[in-house]
């Protein structure tokens, strides 16, 4: 159990830590931008300020929290003596942030568990910044799932909630694709039996989006198989907070599968992607 006030501090935190990188990364976004390495294929790269955002959070965690451990998506790795981990995505939507396509995250959680071991952890607090939106999605375990403008006049936080949309075929559904190319074909192959069942398909480029997207009801379901801790703790929170249902195959999402949506859609999209 973590106590309520300290609790309030790590939203507070994520809050602060997210916005912080997502301004960054957004104001100062090169007009090329330079790819630095690739990691499974030649188009899962990583940029420069891949690299400079996660340095950034690094840098912010270590001063605030000196005793929680760290996952990054860029490599950072730090064994905490808390029992928190930071999860950190520091730009969730690199290929649209290379291509300049106004659809990019920064994703922070805190997490409780070994987040290296699916189904081991769970998020407690997070926060998934947009910056080319200019908003801030956060929540806090027990708190509710909010929305802020982090940039210009602050604003008051509004609550989120997810769709109340019930049929299949009335559902907008976001998904994604890892970057393998076997990995693509069978998640192309698995969608030839889901476009023809949903009201239509978005692949926003963003996991750390699809989920706010759910939590705000702008879209009514996500799923996506092969994702990654950093992509999925601070949305799955959100999505949770906002009163929708996170789960895999299992009752935690998974690499195998992750499926976000309102409490009347979340098994039936799960079917269409188990066959089960
Ligand atoms: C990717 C994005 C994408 C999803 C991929 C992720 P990255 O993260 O979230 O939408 O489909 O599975 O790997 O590489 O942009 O941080």
């Amino acid at each position: 159990m973590i106590d309520p006030d300290a609790l309030v501090e790590l939203e507070r935190l994520c809050v602060e830590f997210a916005s912080r990188a997502g301004r960054f990364i957004h104001d100062e976004r090169p007009q090329r931008v330079r790819v630095a390495d690739t990691k499974s294929s030649e188009t899962d790269v990583v940029t420069v300020m891949d690299r400079r955002s996660e340095e950034l959070l690094h840098g912010l965690i270590r001063a605030a929290r000196p005793d929680d451990g760290i996952l990054g998506e860029e490599g950072a790795q730090v064994s905490g003596r808390s029992g928190l981990t930071w999860v950190v995505d520091p730009i969730d939507g690199t290929v649209n942030y290379l291509y300049d396509i106004p659809a990019y995250a920064v994703s922070v959680a805190v997490v409780v568990g070994n987040p290296s071991v699916p189904g081991e952890w769970r998020p407690v607090a997070g926060a998934v910044s947009d910056p080319c939106r200019g908003t801030v999605h956060h929540a806090r375990r027990g708190g509710g799932a909010w929305t802020r403008p982090d940039r210009g006049v602050p604003g008051e936080p509004s609550r989120l909630a997810v769709s109340t949309e019930d049929a299949l075929a009335r559902a907008l559904l976001a998904t994604g694709f890892g970057y393998e190319a076997k990995v693509r074909a069978r998640q192309a192959e698995v969608l030839l039996g889901v476009l023809p069942q949903v009201r239509d398909l978005r692949r926003i480029g963003s996991a750390a989006l699809d989920l706010v997207r759910v939590a705000e009801g702008t879209v009514d379901a996500f799923a996506e198989s092969g994702l990654k801790a950093w992509d999925m703790a601070a949305g799955w929170l959100v999505v949770e907070e906002a009163g929708g249902r996170v789960v895999g195959v299992g009752d935690h999402p998974e690499p195998e599968l992750t499926v976000a949506a309102g409490p009347a859609l979340v098994e039936p999209v799960r079917r269409l992607f188990t066959g089960r």
